[in-house]
């Protein structure tokens, strides 16, 4: 049995999707909502983090409260990731950043990895994978085959749309990695393109079409 695939159906994340997708909207606007997406699926993504009891002298007493005992890695996947890293780290500003340069080849479809910025002995407990499109897969078992190889124990992949065909390769490659979504699509044209998708992530983040 593979490791689940989360797919959000949060009326807010809903909400932004649909902005996102639309073909009108212009890169500051779609930063935004890749970073207030993002934001919401790192809630998901965290959810089994470990926790540790801290002593926390409050204004009335001493109490016990809890903080969090994993530490993370974020691992945006270049360019189209970072957007979603900036999100998270915002929202858990002890994790490391762990970027990987990646990018689809456009004629084989298959993943060249030219950047690497993983530390030679990474020392975290959780490994999360950050790309927003999930197409054909290749970069997404790229990058988590990066994160094994270095030794990280535990890894998650967090996008914004995949298709089934991604996801499939995923599951297929990396069994133990649990995926989370914002949407799970149709399926990938001819071209390997994300039905009905957003375009190019990269392209729209940064005003490079
Ligand atoms: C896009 C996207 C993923 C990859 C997904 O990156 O951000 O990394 O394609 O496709 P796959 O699942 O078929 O591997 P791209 O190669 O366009 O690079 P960019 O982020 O620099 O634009
Ligand atoms: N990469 C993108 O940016 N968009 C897709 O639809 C597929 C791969």
């Amino acid at each position: 049995m593979p490791a689940p695939v989360h797919v959000s159906t949060h009326p807010l994340i809903q909400h932004k999707l649909a902005r996102l997708r639309a073909v009108d909207t212009k890169p500051p606007e779609f930063r935004d909502l890749v970073s207030a997406i993002a934001r919401g699926l790192f809630f998901e993504v965290t959810r089994d983090l470990r926790l540790a009891p801290v002593a926390v002298q409050t204004p009335l007493t001493q109490t016990t409260c809890q903080q969090i005992a994993d530490r993370v890695g974020l691992v945006p996947v270049l360019r189209a990731g970072l957007g979603m890293a900036d999100a998270m780290l915002e929202a858990l500003p002890e994790a490391a950043v762990w970027h990987l340069g990646l990018y689809r080849d456009h004629a084989t479809l298959k993943p060249v990895t030219y950047y690497n910025k993983l530390p030679p002995k990474p020392d975290m407990d959780v490994g999360i994978v950050l790309d927003p499109m999930l197409a054909t897969g290749g970069s997404a078992i790229a990058a988590i085959d990066i994160l094994k190889r270095a030794g990280t124990p535990r890894v998650a992949f967090v996008g914004l749309i995949a298709a089934p065909e991604g996801v499939a390769a995923l599951q297929a490659a990396h069994p133990d990695v649990p995926v989370f979504l914002a949407a799970l699509d149709s399926h990938l044209n001819d071209i390997g393109y994300i039905v009905p998708g957003l375009g190019d992530a990269g392209d729209r983040q940064f005003g490079t079409v």
